[in-house]
């Protein structure tokens, strides 16, 4: 019997693998432009960081993580989102101090063991950034102004960008009050999993998917009506700059996310293209998890992006960009001795080239030029090599010119350079020049 991949996880192949490639490159260069530096932490952690940062009565810790016991019996789970490593390696190793910012990035897997559907994966990826130590509007609307210039990058339109604040330890007790005592009237109306929550966790009724729970909950307080002074404050400021800075958003009452670290504004990517998992970035602040992990008092902000669910909804007409320059099609033994060392000096250049090593006809080779999609193809047969040079075809413009083999590799290397010097990834927008 054939072995498959594990449920829920998902092989990347080489036809969709460019377009991670691009949300890669693109994230890489748009979060370093805002400073922020990238940092590795480990798919492994002592389960007690993630239920006591994202919470014992979180969906992913009571019932979404792997955890396992290694041989000595401690509890070890792969993580299931990376804002908790990374402020754990941050005061592992001394990356914050009161003075400066620090402000990290990460890419790579995740895992939960939810249920699989389409846009929801057991591992999964995330690009995720996190900004430490003030705890200003100024960095939330500068952490959502990064998220929607990174959308703008990457040719991503249709998303709505919801924000809600769930205040601080000093308000949120008195608004989950009011909201328990709202939700103690319609206890019977509510789905097993909110009526256990409704003590330790009663927020989590605003945002479960069950229609009868929120059929129950429309009428529940929220909480921006409970906020106090001062978060009151903060929200207004972060709204006043996010519109400063011409940021569409929506005010949602009901984002409590499903992670008790969040503090003060939390926000959701949203889209309609996507079906019911139909978030493609979230994130908020976090200002007692530094203290919370043993660390120092500094408040902090971050989010992360789903990279199946952006891969999902790059532009439709993004063509995958040419792997290969330039295709050397040799007919004969000694062609293709010619063709090995052409290659080798186009290779040394920086050229992506390619050849055919099996003995094969004109017309096939370019037939397999035609269907990798190469801009030019290098003919080298009999006739060419008794006259000692290469007959070139531009494969757009269908143009064909000889060009001696002695000075094939300057004119090669001049012609796709100048190509690319007009071309960019499409959808990427590209930058003023300075
Ligand atoms: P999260 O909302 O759990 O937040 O995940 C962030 C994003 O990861 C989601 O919006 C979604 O795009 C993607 N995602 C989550 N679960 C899955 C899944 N099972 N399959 C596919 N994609 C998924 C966090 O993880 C927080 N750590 C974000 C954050 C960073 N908050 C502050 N800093």
């Amino acid at each position: 019997m054939k072995i498959r991949a594990v449920t829920g996880v998902k092989d990347i192949l080489p036809e969709e693998i460019w377009k991670w490639q691009f949300i890669e490159e693109v994230s890489r260069e748009t979060l370093e432009e805002y400073s922020f530096s990238e940092i590795r932490v480990p798919l492994l952690e002592y389960t007690e960081l993630f239920s006591r940062s994202i919470g014992q009565t979180s969906d992913i810790v009571e019932k979404e993580m792997y955890t396992f016991e290694d041989s000595k019996g401690v509890n070890i789970s792969l993580r299931p989102e990376g804002t908790a490593g990374v402020v754990r390696a941050c005061i592992e190793h001394h990356l914050l101090s009161p003075s400066s910012m620090g402000k990290f990035y990460y890419m790579g897997a995740m895992f939960r063991h939810e249920r699989p559907q389409k846009g929801r994966y057991r591992q999964f990826f995330q690009i995720g950034a996190e900004a430490l130590g003030s705890g200003e509007p100024e960095l939330d609307a500068e952490i959502l102004s990064m998220l929607h210039l990174l959308m703008h990058r990457l040719g991503i339109k249709d998303t709505v960008l919801e924000i809600n604040s769930l205040g601080c330890r000093a308000c949120r007790p008195e608004y989950r009050k009011a909201l328990r005592d709202f939700l103690k009237t319609k206890l019977d109306l509510l789905c097993s999993d909110c009526r256990r929550r409704f003590d330790a966790n009663p927020l989590r009724a605003l945002d479960c998917k069950n229609p009868a729970c929120k059929d129950a909950t429309v009428n529940a307080p929220q909480g921006m009506t409970h906020l106090c002074p001062s978060c009151m404050d903060h929200f207004e400021s972060v709204k006043a700059l996010l519109t400063e800075l011409g940021i569409p958003f929506e005010i949602n009452g009901r984002l409590v996310r499903g992670l008790d670290y969040y503090t003060r504004t939390t926000f959701e990517m949203t889209t309609d293209k996507l079906g019911t998992q139909n978030a493609v970035a979230a994130g908020g602040r976090y200002d007692g998890l530094v203290e919370e992990l043993g660390g120092p008092s500094l408040p902090g902000i971050g989010f992360a992006l789903g990279m199946e669910r952006m891969a999902a909804l790059l532009p439709e007409n993004m063509e995958r960009p040419a792997k290969i320059d330039i295709l050397i099609a040799p007919l004969g033994a000694e062609a293709r001795r010619q063709a090995l060392l052409l290659l080798y000096n186009l290779r040394d250049r920086g050229i992506r080239a390619e050849t055919e090593f099996r003995e094969k006809s004109l017309k096939s080779q370019m037939r397999q030029a035609d269907k990798i999609g190469v801009d030019f193809v290098g003919i080298l047969g009999e006739n060419e090599l008794t006259r000692g040079v290469l007959l070139l075809r531009d494969m757009r413009s269908k143009e064909q010119t000889e060009v001696p083999l002695n000075k094939a590799v300057e004119e090669l290397c001049q012609r796709i350079s100048l190509k690319e010097k007009g071309e960019s990834f499409p959808g990427h927008v590209k930058k003023p020049e300075r």
